[in-house]
Formats: C-alpha cells, structure tokens, sequence
C-alpha cells in the first residue's frame, strides 16, 4: 500500500493521495480540513464555471457553505440543491429536480457537480453527473463512513425504483475525492456503526493489511476507529476496493466479492421497505447468516462463522434479524446479481479470503437454511 499511496504536504496540511487508475484514472485525497479546500482541489481538475453541491438536509447545513465559499474562491459560481435526508430520496423523482437546477443554472459540459454527504448523495449525484448532457465531472465529498470507505470509490452510481434497490444506474467515476475525517465527528453513532458493516466485509473478503497488520485484527482489538488509527484504517479500506475496482471495473469477475453479505442485506433491506433496517447493518445478517450456512456446508473453514459473529458482535452490529431468511428470500430472486435462475453468493474460505459461487434460485433457500446439503 505504502507506493501507492503519497503523503504530501499540501499547503502545511498533511493529505494522504491514493489514485484509482480505472479507464479515466482520479485521485482519493484523505486527510482533515478539505472542506475547506474543495474550490482549490476541484480547480485543479476542472476548469468550468459553475459548480452544482448537491446535499440532504442533514449535510448541508453542517458544511455545505464552507464547501461553497471554497468553491467561490477558486472561481465558481455555486449553487446548491438540498434534498431531504435518506434512502428515499435516492429515485428518479429527486434526479429530475436535480436536472432542473442544472438547467435553470445553465450548467455546460464543462461545469461541475459536487455530491457532499453519505453514499445516498454520492449515488444520486453521481447518476446525475452521468447523465446531465451525457456526462459532467463530479467532485465526491463522502461525509459519512460508508461513504469514505466505500460509496465513493469505484464509480457506481444510481438510483433506487419500487421494485428494488439501485436497479438504475451507470458507472461513472467522479475527477476526484475528498475525504475529510473531520466530518466523521458529526456523523450519528448508528451511521458509524453502518460503515463498519462494510469495513468488516473488506476485511473478510481480502487480505487487507492496515500498517502491516490484517485489518481484521486490528478490528478485533476494538481501536480501528481510534483517532490516531482512524486515517489508516480508512486508506486501508479504500486501497482494497481500489485494487478490485482496477482489476474489475464494471463487475465482470472479481468485483463481484464486494457484494459479500449484500445478497442477503438487500433481500432484508427490500423486505423491510428499506426503512426498518440500516444497510451495513443489512450487510451484517447477510455476512453473519451467509457465513454460517457455508460453514455447515464445509465450504469455509470451521470456526469462521463465530469469529465474524463475536466481531461483528463487538461492534454494535447484528448478526441475525427477528425475520426468518425464508420471509427475506423471496426478496433477493429481483436482486440484479441474479443470472438467468441462478444467483451469484459470495463466500468465504476463511476470513480473508472469498470466493463466488452459482447456485440455482430454487436451492438458495435450502443452502442458507442448511436443509440438505444443497452447496455440493
Ligand atoms: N456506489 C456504491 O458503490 C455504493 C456502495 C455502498 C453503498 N452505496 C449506497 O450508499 C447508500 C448508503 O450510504 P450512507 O449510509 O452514507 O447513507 P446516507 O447518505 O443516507 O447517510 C446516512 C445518514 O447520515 C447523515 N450524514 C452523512 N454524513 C453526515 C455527517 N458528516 N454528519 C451528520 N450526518 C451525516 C445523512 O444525512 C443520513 O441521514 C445506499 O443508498 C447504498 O445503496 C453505494
Ligand atoms: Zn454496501
């Protein structure tokens, strides 16, 4: 990790620079106080006039006028486009006034849109910088932990539709991110504990290595999220996804272990109309139940399904939910992981280490509730 990532003294601040090298390559800039620097370090990758700060009503009061006055000093004319907080906002509807601010603001090819918030604006503005006149730069500035160690990074982006969650979308990756910790200390505790979900997902999945030590250990010790540890253990997590998304950027093998607990977390996210449960705690129960299930099925080495489950168990995460997988399920055959009858499940040989594999829709039930042994 240590060359791909650069520590330079940016104007007496100290920012961690890690780039993304997909077809059209960008920075990840992480470090404290970029709020404030958005106008310079959006300047130097974007040369238009306008700026668009897209944000919900939690974020944009909180910081979307420090973004802006940074903006304005390196030359932007800004507007911003506040939408009211949460996942049900992410739909076309909101995609549509976001449109409609770009064209009463005269928004060009050139210009810039600016996503400041979690990975439900990041998502939205995102899709609509792809869209707007068939493509326009966007500046992510992820603000909550799900956002900085994952959303962010990797360029999916879209929206939710009434049959299922981010059915619509298009990969397009933003010019650039800034990641500022500082706006992790007004993130609500329940939002830190959603990131963790998928901070423990990148931990299982690969051999993350956080200052020479495996990222899960050093969850495990309870101190990953420490002030002192915070900054590593986020380059660590986006290092990860970097490396798959380089690998694989639009999801035809390798990528495909990101999606380790979302199966299952979208089924019980979808079940619950997306507003009983949080989606890493969604991811939590996926990784929880799946790991079980593939442990019964000798595909995953003993003792793997209790380690991930006294982890995730430390964290303040779940790892089983009041509604049976048999209720959730059904749920999961409109999840667009799904190929044809079979459904791609992401599982772990031990931690560390993943692996997809098919199973037919029909013997997904069975597998996930150990009837039979439907794995082999
Ligand atoms: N594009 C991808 O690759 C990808 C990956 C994972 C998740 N996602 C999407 O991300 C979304 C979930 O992201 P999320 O959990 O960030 O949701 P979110 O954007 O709704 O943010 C969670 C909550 O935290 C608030 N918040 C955010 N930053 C804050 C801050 N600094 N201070 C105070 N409040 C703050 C928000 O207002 C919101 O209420 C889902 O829609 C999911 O589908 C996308
Ligand atoms: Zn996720």
């Amino acid at each position: 990790m240590s060359q791909t990532i650069s520590k330079s003294l940016m104007g007496g601040e100290d920012v961690s620079v890690l780039t993304v090298h997909t077809a059209r390559p960008y920075d990840i800039l992480v470090g404290t106080g970029l709020l404030d620097r958005a106008g310079e370090f959006s300047r130097q990758v974007n040369g238009g006039s306008r700026a668009l700060i897209v944000t919900d009503s939690h974020v944009g009061p909180l910081y979307a006028r420090r973004v802006a006055r940074s903006l304005e000093a390196a030359g932007y004319r800004t507007g911003e486009f506040p939408f009211p907080a949460g996942e049900r906002s992410k739909r076309l509807a909101t995609v549509e006034d976001i449109y409609a601010a770009l064209a009463a603001g005269g928004f060009t090819r050139a210009d810039l849109i600016v996503a400041l918030g979690g990975g439900v604006t990041g998502d939205m503005a995102g899709y609509a910088a792809a869209t707007w006149l068939r493509g326009i730069d966007f500046v992510q500035i992820p603000t909550s932990l799900l956002a900085q160690v994952d959303s962010s990074v990797g360029g999916k982006t879209g929206v939710d539709i009434p049959q299922g969650k981010n059915l619509v979308g298009v990969f397009w990756q933003p010019v650039r991110v800034l990641v500022d910790m500082e706006t992790l200390d007004t993130l609500p505790v329940e939002f830190i504990r959603d990131g963790l979900g998928e901070i423990v997902k990148y931990a299982c999945i690969a051999p993350c290595l956080c200052e020479g030590e495996p990222l899960f250990g050093r969850l495990e010790r309870g101190d990953a999220l420490a002030p002192e540890k915070r900054r590593e253990t986020i380059l660590a997590c986006i290092d990860c996804k970097r490396g798959i998304v380089e690998r694989d950027e639009r999801e035809a093998g390798e990528r495909k272990l990101l999606n380790f607990g979302h199966t299952l977390g979208h089924a019980l996210e979808k079940y619950y109309d997306y507003t009983g449960v949080t989606h890493g705690c969604a991811v939590a129960v996926g990784m929880a139940v799946l790991t079980a299930a593939s442990e019964r099925a000798g595909l995953t080495a003993p003792g793997t399904a209790a380690r991930l489950a006294a982890l995730l168990g430390r964290l303040g995460l779940p790892c089983a939910d009041a509604a049976s997988p048999s209720d959730y399920l059904a749920a999961a055959a409109l999840d667009k992981k799904r190929a044809g009858d079979g459904i791609d499940l992401v599982l772990l040989r031990e931690i560390g280490s993943a692996f997809v594999r098919r199973y037919p829709l029909a013997e997904l039930e069975g597998f996930v509730l150990g009837e039979g042994n439907a794995a082999e």
